[in-house]
C-alpha cells in the first residue's frame, strides 16, 4: 500500500514566538510565517515591531507586543493583545533566553543567578501558563521549548543558564504527561552552536574551539533549528512528544579522539 504524503502546511494557525526579535527566534517566526502560520511576536526589544513588519511587508500575518516573559502580569496582558489581534494561539515557540551571568558557581552572584532563572525557565512556565488554557479546549497545541546542550553537559562558568536549561526539560516533559491526551505536544529542542549574531560575535579563538570540538566542524544555521521547530508545530509532529531532540551537529558526544595525531590537531580525518 503507498500513501501520499501532502506538504507541510500551518494555515490556518497562530504561532506565538518568543525573542523573536532577532536570532534563532527571529528566523523561526519567519519559518513558520512562510508555512502559512499567522505569527505573534514577542520580545523586550523594541526590534521586534520592525521583524514583524517585514513579515507584513512581505505578504505575511504578523504582530508583536514588547513584554518580559518573566513578569507573569505583563505575560498575561502581551498575551491577550496577541490573541485579539490574531486569535488563539495554537503553537507556542518558548525561545527568549539570557547568558548574562558568567561567573563561577562560587562567584556568581545570587540576582544574577536568579535574573537567568527568572526569564529562561521561569519566563517559559508563564508563556505555558498563559496559553495552555485554550489548547486544551481545542484539544490542539504544539508546545516547542528551546533548551540547549548545556542542560545535558553543564557549561563552564555559566551555571546559572544550564540549570534553567536543565529545568525546562522537566517542564516539558511534565507539560507531556498532563497534556498529551488533551492533542498537545511539547518538545525540547537543545542546539549546539548556533551561528548567531551572538555567536559571531564571539573572540575568533573561542569560535575556532568550538568548532573542532563539534564533529560536524561547523556551527549550526539558525535556518536549521527553524526546519526543526517547525516540523514539531506541524500537524505531523504531534506524537513526537516529551523528547530531548539535539541540534548540534554531534557536539553533546564528545569524542575524546584516541586516533590519529592528525584528527587531534587539525580536526580532520586522516
Ligand atoms: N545561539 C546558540 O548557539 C544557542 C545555543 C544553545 C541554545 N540557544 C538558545 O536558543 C535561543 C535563542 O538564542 P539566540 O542565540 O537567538 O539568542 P538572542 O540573544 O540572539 O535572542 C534572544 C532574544 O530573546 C529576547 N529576550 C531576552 N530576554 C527576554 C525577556 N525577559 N522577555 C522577552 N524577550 C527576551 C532578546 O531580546 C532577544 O531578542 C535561546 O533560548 C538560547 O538560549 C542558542
Amino acid at each position: 500500500m503507498s500513501a501520499t504524503l501532502s506538504p507541510m502546511s500551518l494555515t490556518g494557525k497562530v504561532a506565538l514566538v518568543t525573542g523573536a526579535a532577532r536570532g534563532i527566534g527571529r528566523v523561526t517566526a519567519r519559518r513558520l510565517a512562510e508555512l502559512g502560520a499567522a505569527v505573534a511576536l514577542a520580545d523586550v526589544l523594541p526590534e521586534v515591531e520592525e521583524a514583524a513588519g517585514a513579515l507584513r511587508d512581505e505578504g505575511h500575518t504578523a504582530v508583536a507586543a514588547r513584554f518580559d516573559v518573566a513578569d507573569p502580569g505583563a505575560v498575561g496582558a502581551g498575551v491577550t493583545a496577541l490573541r485579539n489581534a490574531v486569535g488563539e494561539v495554537g503553537i507556542l515557540v518558548s525561545n527568549a533566553a539570557i547568558v548574562a551571568n558568567i561567573a563561577p558557581v562560587a562567584k556568581m552572584a545570587h540576582a544574577s543567578w536568579e535574573r537567568e532563572l527568572a526569564i529562561n525557565l521561569t519566563g517559559a512556565f508563564n508563556m505555558v501558563q498563559a496559553v495552555i488554557g485554550p489548547m486544551v479546549e481545542q484539544r490542539w497545541g504544539r508546545i516547542v521549548v528551546i533548551s540547549s546542550g548545556a542542560a545535558q553537559g553543564g557549561l563552564h562558568n555559566q551555571a546559572a543558564y544550564a540549570a534553567s536549561k536543565a529545568g525546562l526539560l522537566g517542564l516539558v516533559k511534565t507539560i507531556t504527561l498532563e497534556h498529551a491526551r488533551h492533542g498537545i505536544s511539547c518538545n525540547a529542542i537543545l542546539p549546539g552552536m548556533i551561528e548567531t549574531e551572538n555567536v559571531r560575535a564571539m573572540p575568533i579563538e573561542i569560535r575556532e574551539a568550538a568548532i573542532q570540538q563539534t564533529p560536524a566542524r561547523r556551527f549550526g544555521r539558525m535556518e536549521e533549528v527553524a526546519h526543526l521547530v517547525s516540523f514539531l508545530a506541524s500537524e505531523e509532529g504531534g506524537f513526537l512528544n516529551g523528547a530531548e531532540i539535539n541540534i548540534d551537529g554531534g557536539l553533546r558526544l564528545g569524542g575524546l579522539a584516541l586516533g590519529s595525531r592528525r584528527e587531534l590537531t587539525q580536526g580532520g580525518r586522516p
